[in-house]
């Protein structure tokens, strides 16, 4: 049986729409794609790193490194558009929170969880002193964003998951 797995990774691929619409038409009937994908992009974490990567100083350079609009990344948006490759769709969303240990020693805990994801081509494109003035000006914002309780970030995090079969709407109408 053929089995498709991706998990967090699909929001980085650039047209992962029509990959997922090829996947769809083009495995054998009866496979199965299971996929999760943030739906994060209008978090507060987000909204604020475009914020910063707008301001003049980072505009030409690091704004454009930013993912664009999800186009429809919501749970009803991936079982249309799998349900129109012919599958039998069972698709869902969910928020969930973390609770990110926040020491007053170190970054604010957002901001370390988002080094290691969507400030990674950001890191990449800055010299050390762009670097270090574009995540203290991001970690003001994210520490009103997300204050510490309690010595801990609450970080509310949305994620769309949909389990999808080939072939299944065919079979269906014969
Ligand atoms: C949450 S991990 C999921 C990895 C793996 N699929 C799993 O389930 O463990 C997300 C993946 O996206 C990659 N990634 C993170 N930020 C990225 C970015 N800005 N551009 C491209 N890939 C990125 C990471 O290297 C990692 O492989």
């Amino acid at each position: 049986m053929d089995v498709v797995i991706s998990n967090a990774v699909l929001q980085w691929v650039p047209g992962h729409r029509e990959l997922l619409t090829r996947w769809a038409r083009e495995l054998p009937a009866g496979a199965w794609l299971a996929v999760q994908v943030p739906g994060n992009f209008d978090a507060p974490s987000h909204r604020a790193l475009r914020e910063v990567a707008d301001r003049p100083a980072w505009r030409a350079d690091v704004a454009p490194l930013l993912r664009r609009p999800p186009a429809d990344d919501t749970a009803v948006g991936y079982a249309g558009l799998l349900t129109g490759a012919g599958c039998a769709v069972d698709a869902w969303e969910t928020t969930y929170v973390h609770l990110l240990p926040a020491r007053v020693d170190a970054d604010h805990p957002v901001l370390s969880w988002l080094e290691g994801t969507a400030l990674r081509p950001v890191r990449a494109a800055l010299d050390a002193a762009g670097w270090a003035d574009f995540r203290a000006e991001l970690g003001v914002r994210l520490a009103e964003a997300y204050p510490v309780r309690h010595a801990q970030v609450h970080f509310p995090f949305r994620r769309v998951f949909f389990v999808a079969r080939t072939g299944a709407r065919a079979e269906e109408n014969q």
